[in-house]
């Protein structure tokens, strides 16, 4: 079993929704049983709380469902427990490389890296910006995704 962890600032909006994403591509390539998915942010604002709104609507007008997740915070064992462990962006992967157990550095990763093609480096925070952020978000996500199942497939499966 292949375990991926995404994660961004509030565990609401980018990770939750590559979390979401990703499922659905695994679930539709039939590695259901391969592959399992998490989401977790750095911060501690959120916890408990399911998606925001517009994350959740957003993804569903590409038939994906985030309604059944629940915000928790990342923390030091998910670099034993998880083989891949993804930041959103730079200040994510920051902050995800200062509780990162000494010798577990190679799990984490650059969301963005699995996608070079599309030429960015970080998924952007939409949480301040207007609706149509989400829908940018989403793009970068299923790009990345694709990249990222292809990675699994080669080193993995
Ligand atoms: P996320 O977006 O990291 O994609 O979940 C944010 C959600 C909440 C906050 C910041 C970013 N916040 O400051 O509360």
């Amino acid at each position: 079993m292949v375990k991926v962890l995404f994660v961004c600032l509030g565990n609401i909006c980018r990770s939750p929704t590559a979390e979401g994403v990703f499922m659905a591509l695994v679930e539709s390539e039939g590695l259901g049983t391969d592959i399992t998915v998490d989401s977790a942010g750095t911060g501690s604002w959120h916890i408990g709380q399911p998606p925001d709104r517009r994350a959740q609507e957003a993804a569903r007008l590409r038939g994906v469902d985030l309604s059944g997740q629940r915000a928790r915070q990342a923390k030091a064992a998910d670099f034993q427990h998880f083989d891949y462990v993804i930041a959103m962006d730079n200040e994510n992967h920051a902050d995800l490389a200062s509780i990162c157990p000494p010798g577990e550095e190679h799990r984490l990763h650059m969301f963005m890296d699995f996608a070079p093609e599309l030429g960015r480096k970080n998924v952007p925070d939409p949480y301040y910006g207007g609706d149509g952020g989400f829908d940018g978000v989403l793009d970068l996500i299923e790009g990345a995704s694709k990249g990222l199942l292809s990675d699994i497939r080669e080193k993995h499966l």
